[in-house]
C-alpha cells in the first residue's frame, strides 16, 4: 500500500534490510552461476558522485556525452578498432537488439531473416519479436560451436545478417568467428558478434596465451560487437555496450528526440532518459585498471576455472560438458534436477539449463568458495547415487 504518511529514514532502511536479507550476496561467495560480481569499489564511487547525469539529454551534460564516446572509443580499441560508433547501454540484451534493428533497417527485406547459433543468449528472442525478424537458427557441432556449413546452407535472400557468439552464455564457446566472417564478406552480409561475457575476456586471455580465436573488428566482416562492461567489466549494473564499425548502422538506427531541455538531438538507444553514471563508470574503471589490470582479473579467473574443472573430474557421477574456453565450467551428474536441488538447498546460487550446471569464476569467486562446493557437490553425489 502506499504510505499516506512517510516514515524516518533508519525505520525505512531497517526494514529494506529485513527484506533483503532473504538475498544472495556476491560477497558472500555463494553466488557461483551468474555473470555479474560485485562491482569495483572505483566504479561504485564513479556512479555516487554523477548519479544525476542523463544521457538522454546530452544537451545538458555535454562534458558526460564526451566522456561516453571516450570510453566507447577505448572499447573500440580493445575490439581492434581505431574509431568506433555506438552507445552504452543497459546491457547485452539492449545491445544485441540495436544491433538487429540495425540490420534490418540497412537491409529493407519485406521478411526480415537472422541466423544465428543454437547456442545464442535469449535476448534475441525479444529482438524478433519486437523487430518482426525471423530467427533461423544454425546447428552447434560436437564441441558445441556454431556449425559455419549450417550457416551458409541457412543464407536466403531474406537474410538481414549472421550472428557468432564469442563466449556462449551456457558454456563460454567461442564461435569461429574468423570463419563466420569470411561468409559474411562473401555474401555481402553484416556479421554481428555477441561478447556481451567474452569481450573483457577474450583479449586479455589471449595475451597470457590461451588459444581462442580471433573475435573482434579485426575481421573484417565483423559489423557490430555487444561486449559488456557490468559482466567481466567489473563496473555496477546496468553497463552494456554496443559498437559498430560503420557509422552508417547508428544513423539507421536513430530517431529525431526534441522537446529536450538540452535541445533536440537524435537518439539510437532504447531507453530514452538513460544513466550518464554508467558511461562514467566504464570510462573510469577502463583508466583505472588498464590492459594491464584487467589482465591480471581474467589470468585469475582463467586458472581458477582449469583447477575447478580438474577438481570435478575426480568427484564420481561428474562429467565436464566440454574442456573450459573461458572462465565458465559447465558439468553435468545423473540426477541433474536432484542434485541441483540440493545444492540450491545448502545455499547455493547455481542454476541447471540444458542438461548442465554452470559455473562462472567471476572476479567475487575465489578457491575457498569453490573448495566448499566442491565439498558439498562431492557430498551428494555420495548420497543420491
Ligand atoms: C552472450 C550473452 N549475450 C547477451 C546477454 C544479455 O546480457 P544482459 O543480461 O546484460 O542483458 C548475456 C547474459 O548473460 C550473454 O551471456
Amino acid at each position: 500500500m502506499f504510505p499516506r504518511k512517510g516514515a524516518g529514514e533508519k525505520e525505512v532502511l531497517g526494514e529494506l534490510e529485513e527484506k533483503t536479507s532473504s538475498d544472495l550476496t556476491f560477497d558472500s561467495g555463494r553466488i557461483l552461476g551468474s555473470m555479474c560480481t560485485y562491482p569495483h569499489p572505483f566504479a561504485v564511487e564513479v556512479v555516487r558522485r554523477y548519479i544525476d547525469r542523463n544521457l538522454g539529454d546530452p544537451g545538458l551534460h555535454v562534458g558526460s556525452q564526451r566522456v561516453e564516446e571516450e570510453a566507447v572509443e577505448m572499447l573500440s580499441n580493445l575490439l581492434g578498432l581505431k574509431r568506433g560508433y555506438g552507445h552504452i547501454v543497459s546491457g547485452g540484451t539492449e545491445a544485441n537488439i540495436l544491433a538487429v534493428r540495425a540490420f534490418r533497417n540497412i537491409a529493407e527485406v519485406e521478411r526480415p531473416e537472422l541466423i544465428l547459433p543454437e547456442s545464442a543468449h535469449f535476448s534475441f528472442l525479444k529482438a524478433s519479436e519486437m523487430l518482426k525478424v525471423k530467427l533461423v537458427w544454425a546447428k552447434l557441432k560436437k564441441d558445441y560451436s556454431v556449425d559455419v556449413k549450417d550457416v551458409e546452407a541457412k543464407i536466403t535472400d531474406n537474410t538481414i545478417g549472421i550472428v557468432g557468439i564469442a563466449g556462449t552464455t551456457g558454456l563460454g564457446v567461442v564461435d569461429d568467428i574468423p570463419a563466420l566472417s569470411d561468409l559474411a564478406l562473401d555474401y555481402g552480409l553484416p556479421l554481428h558478434v555477441d561478447a556481451a561475457f567474452g569481450g573483457f575476456v577474450i583479449p586479455f586471455a589471449k595475451e597470457l596465451g590461451y588459444e581462442i580465436p580471433d573475435f573482434d573488428f579485426r575481421l573484417k566482416g565483423v559489423e557490430s560487437i555487444t561486449i559488456d562492461p557490468h559482466k567481466m567489466g567489473m563496473v555496477p549494473i546496468p553497463a552494456g555496450g554496443i559498437i559498430f564499425r560503420e557509422k552508417k548502422f547508428l544513423e539507421a538506427i536513430s530517431v529525431p528526440a526534441p522537446y529536450l531541455a538540452g535541445g533536440k538531438v537524435w537518439q539510437a538507444t532504447i531507453t530514452g532518459t538513460r544513466p550518464g553514471a554508467s558511461a562514467l563508470a566504464v570510462w573510469a574503471m577502463i583508466k583505472h585498471l588498464g590492459f594491464e589490470g584487467y589482465k591480471k582479473v581474467v589470468k585469475k579467473a582463467m586458472e581458477l576455472s582449469r583447477w575447478f574443472a580438474e577438481e570435478l573430474k575426480k568427484i564420481p557421477g561428474v562429467y565436464l560438458i566440454r574442456e573450459p574456453v573461458l572462465n565458465i565450467v559447465s558439468f553435468g551428474t545423473g540426477n541433474l534436477e536432484e542434485v541441483e536441488e540440493e545444492l540450491k538447498k545448502r545455499g547455493w546460487g547455481i542454476s541447471a539449463h540444458r542438461g548442465y550446471i554452470r559455473i562462472v569464476m567471476m572476479p567475487h569467486v575465489r578457491k575457498e568458495h569453490l573448495e566448499a562446493f566442491l565439498v558439498d557437490l562431492g557430498g551428494i553425489m555420495r548420497y543420491i547415487t
